[in-house]
């Protein structure tokens, strides 16, 4: 059989000493553009939503909902004009292509688990090993009915979606896709819908109904845990949105400066919701040098000017209830325990293990490639700071997140740097590379 060749593209970066000074602005936050465009497409009438991160997996979401008869135009650069039909969608023919994005599959699996028709929702050969049982257990309690592949059930994903009721969810892990999958159900569902987390996750779909002029609650239970409600059927209204600069991918300048002493950076316009900025303080606790700036006004995304100052780390341990508020800046900051003095210590990680790639193995394996003194634990790992990195050719596993935290772990390595396979960075960061020689100008 003949097989298609894609060339792969390496990332060849070289030590750098020199401490750079630089202003930075970053694309929109992958997570707030998907849940803009779902939201205008669900709403009644035109929204417009700027700032939105043009990556793969967000322009996967776009093509999605394309595919189910929403009309969307991108008259410039980070902005698309969205004609919501109030709720109707169209069956699509063909099966829905996803992509690599975990976010389109399963906040579209929610949305769709209230269509009248069947779908099925493809990806990627890394899509394709995600777990899925997460949302098809409590989209499956309000009534859809769903399949997915093998005892691990990985998309390939069929819903066939109807008339839903409501439910009283516990989620057994800490996921802002689930939650918001049962969210987006639960606006198509009449009567309440409630949502328990083990501990708070991203909350910007929450956020972002009061913008679609759509509503949930919070209450504390006896044990004071903090309970979703959302209450349906709703009729979200169209409106103009902006999408704040990612935190995610600034995770990565961040760390950058601020183990380097000298080095002064200031990123402009950052979103700093309160369920996104863990990797700050953790950076602070291990002696990081960082300041906030934010605008009077209140948002309702809350966003800020970041100035790091590089500083010498120090190790710290990362576990519990800090693990959801990062999980995203995981990679970046073990790459940042590699770089402080004494050990840095990450638990309660075991989620790690089902994004892109298994992020534990991959952190693991290519910190010891690099002369690092790394433990690896079933929900985590540890690692001893302080010993020189060298550099070497390393895989990027397709994972955007391993392929951008060892770029920046090869800016501190002695000799070249070799990140194969650095295509996936443009599911979330597409100008990453050209950011890259920005700051260091030194990379052939
Ligand atoms: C995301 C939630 C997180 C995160 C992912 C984006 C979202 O996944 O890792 O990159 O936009 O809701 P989980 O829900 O699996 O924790």
């Amino acid at each position: 059989m003949l097989q298609s060749y894609f060339p792969l593209k390496h990332l060849h970066l070289h030590h750098t000493s020199a401490p750079f000074q630089r202003q930075l602005r970053l694309p929109g936050d992958k997570s707030i553009s998907h849940r803009a465009a779902i939201l205008a497409a669900i709403a009644e009438g035109t929204s417009t939503i700027s700032g939105f991160l043009e990556s793969e997996d967000c322009l996967a979401t776009i093509a999605v909902l394309q595919k189910l008869g929403i009309t969307i135009k991108h008259p410039e650069h980070g902005v698309f004009v969205i004609h919501g039909r109030g709720g109707f969608f169209l069956e699509p023919s063909g099966s829905l292509d996803c992509k690599n994005s975990g976010t389109t599959i399963r906040l579209l699996a929610g949305l769709l688990a209230a269509q009248p028709f069947s779908t099925t929702l493809i990806g990627d050969d890394s899509l394709s090993n995600r777990p899925m049982r997460r949302v098809m257990e409590p989209l499956s309690a309000m009534g859809a009915i769903l399949h997915a592949t093998g005892i691990k059930a990985n998309p390939p994903l069929t819903i066939q979606g109807g008339r839903l009721h409501p439910i009283d969810y516990r989620l057994p892990m800490s996921s802002a896709q689930v939650k918001s999958a049962i969210i987006l159900a639960a606006l198509f569902t009449p009567g309440t819908t409630t949502i328990m987390e083990p501990t708070a996750c991203r909350d910007h779909t929450e956020r972002m109904l009061t913008s679609f002029q759509g509503s949930c609650s919070y209450l504390l239970d006896q044990e004071e845990r903090c309970i979703l409600s959302v209450t349906g059927p709703q009729k979200l209204q169209a409106c103009s949105f902006h999408v704040p600069g990612d935190l995610s991918s600034a995770a990565f300048w961040i760390v950058a400066a601020a183990a380097r002493p000298g080095s002064k950076l200031m990123l402009e316009n950052i979103g700093i919701n309160p369920t996104r900025i863990g990797i700050i303080s953790i950076l602070e606790r291990m002696g990081a040098k960082i300041s906030i700036k934010t605008p009077s006004c209140s948002q309702i995304e809350p966003c800020g000017d970041i100035t790091v100052s590089g500083a010498s780390l120090k190790g710290t341990v990362i576990c519990g209830k800090e693990i959801s508020n990062v999980i995203d800046e995981l990679p970046i900051l073990a790459i940042a325990g590699a770089l402080a003095q004494g050990v840095t210590i990450i638990r309660d990680a075991q989620e790690l293990r089902v994004k892109e790639t298994d992020r534990i193995t991959a952190l693991v394996h290519n910190l010891r490639l690099m002369g690092a003194h790394v433990k690896e634990y079933e929900d985590g790992l540890e690692i001893e700071g302080g010993v020189s990195l060298h550099g070497t050719r390393l895989p990027s596993y397709g994972d955007h997140r391993i392929a951008m935290a060892f770029s920046v772990a090869g800016l501190f390595a002695c000799g070249e740097t070799i990140i194969e396979g650095t295509q996936c960075i443009s599911t979330s960061y597409p100008d990453f590379e050209e950011m890259l020689d920005f700051l260091t100008m030194s990379r052939s």
